[in-house]
């Protein structure tokens, strides 16, 4: 039994996929005579597929049949597919590896808490997947962050409470999510953008083990 769980986020925090959507959603929006920039890419992180293209056909100002929009999901999905299924273990994020390994020394709950429903062909590609005890996915849950959901499954799957749970997420969805789910948040990006976070760094070259030992302890 682990004293503490650790819910890592994927993208954006394991791995910088947000390039990956940025160019898959941008190739689908110019297509569609739609302009699509890096902001409003920044804006549809931790947003789940159908959000995210909710969102954009409305900056585009257009509508389409439930058809079409599935088709469209399709249509960006397999661009995306294209580029994650070139990944390799060397897109980690820094210092990464080294957070992992500590945890496992430690005897810790390591979990994924992903909105993606490619986050298992992710973490194989990257070879990481036998480094998570449990993975929720966009496979998993049926609501999207800032909703608890997915967290709260992660937490249970480890068999602990909520509040000895830890979540490391880059998104402002997936922090409120984290802390509604009762749960230390800790923001991995921007402070100003983070601010509801209860520790925020800019990545994990900032984190010492030191401060996963407290956090353990607790
Ligand atoms: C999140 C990303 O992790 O997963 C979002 O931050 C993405 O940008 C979402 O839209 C869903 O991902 P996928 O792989 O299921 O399309
Ligand atoms: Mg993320």
């Amino acid at each position: 039994m682990h004293k503490k769980g650790f819910i890592f986020d994927l993208d954006g925090v394991i791995v910088d996929t947000a390039k990956y959507h940025f160019l898959a959603w941008k190739n689908l929006a110019n297509n569609m005579g739609v302009d699509f920039t890096e902001i409003q890419n920044e804006q549809l992180k931790g947003v789940s597929r159908v959000k995210s293209l909710e969102k954009i056909l409305n900056w585009g100002n257009k509508s389409v049949s439930e058809e079409e929009f599935m088709e469209l999901m399709a249509i960006k999905n397999e661009e995306y597919l294209g580029y994650i299924n070139k990944m390799t273990e060397e897109e980690i994020l820094p210092d990464v590896p080294k957070i992992l390994s500590f945890l496992q020394e430690e005897n810790q709950g390591i979990a994924l808490g992903s909105a993606s429903k490619n986050a298992r062909t992710i973490l194989n590609k990257v070879k990481l997947f036998s480094v998570f005890e449990t993975i929720v996915d966009g496979n998993d849950v049926s609501k999207a962050k800032p909703n608890p959901e997915v967290f709260l499954i992660g937490a249970q799957k480890l068999g602990l409470d909520q509040h000895d749970c830890i979540v490391f997420e880059d998104s402002v969805a997936g922090i409120k999510a984290a802390n509604n789910a009762g749960m230390i948040s800790i923001g991995i990006g921007d402070k100003n953008i983070l601010h509801e976070a209860d520790y925020v760094f800019k990545d994990f070259t900032e984190i010492s083990t030191d401060f996963i030992k407290e956090l353990i302890e607790k």
